[in-house]
């Protein structure tokens, strides 16, 4: 199985783990992209869903499934995104595709977060892929010097503006060996909207796409 077939597969798999006839959360990205898209067979089934990013929204309505706020939707039982890596712990770094604010707080509603994913995003340690941290432009220098302060290498996202209308500095060779403390010290940093490590929240359920077929892994499988 190629890259993106691995990715559709575990799509696939994550529809038809759905509750029927409930609001679901919708994340954003490639691997979302073949999640909506699979979508389709069961579309009468989903009440609504809470959108993530100006993209998914376009796809899900080309559907005809209802958009619904996340202050309409209260609460939701299911929230199924990708990640751009995923360690043991299900503690995931995201917003390569810069949505990560909204992804956080879709996250934050959802009792059950499954990510779906191929094998690349599977890793022992985070790290390799530079965090995402999304910055309020004004603090941008500000942000990029405290973060050269705690080991990190901050590049701005050239002609890149979330969909909030802030900045995203990738940055790389921070140490995320605690990745719970690191989410939170970031986010003290004045300036800083949010950042692409989901310690705090993590996965609940990992469908996993490999060569071989795709694996389900709850936090106590491995
Ligand atoms: C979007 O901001 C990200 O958090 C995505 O969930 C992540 O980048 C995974 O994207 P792909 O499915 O395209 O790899």
């Amino acid at each position: 199985m190629t890259q993106d077939e691995q990715k559709r597969s575990a799509a696939e798999k994550a529809v038809s783990m759905l509750p029927r006839g409930e609001i679901i959360g919708v994340g954003t990205g490639s691997t979302v992209n073949h999640f909506i898209s699979a979508l389709e067979a069961i579309k009468h089934d989903i009440r609504g869903a809470v959108v993530t990013s100006q993209e998914t929204e376009k796809r899900l309505r080309q559907l005809g499934i209802p958009i619904v706020s996340p202050a309409e939707a209260g609460r939701l039982s299911v929230y199924v995104d990708g990640a751009d890596e995923i360690n043991h712990s299900l503690q995931m770094i995201k917003g390569g595709g810069g949505a990560l604010l909204a992804e956080k707080i879709v996250a934050s509603i959802a009792d059950t977060f499954i990510c779906i994913a191929d094998e690349s995003k599977y890793v022992s340690k985070l790290g390799k892929f530079p965090l995402p941290v999304e910055v309020a432009p004004f603090a941008r220098s500000v942000v990029a010097k405290a973060l050269i302060r705690m080991g990190g290498t901050p590049q701005l996202r050239m002609g890149f503006t979330t969909e909030s209308g802030h900045e995203i500095l990738d940055t790389a060779g921070l140490d995320l060996s605690r990745p719970l403390t690191m989410e939170d010290n970031i986010n003290q940093i004045a300036g800083v909207m949010d950042n692409g490590l989901f310690a705090r929240r993590p996965a609940d359920v990992l469908v996993l796409a490999g060569k071989k077929g795709v694996e389900i892994i709850s936090i106590g499988t491995h």
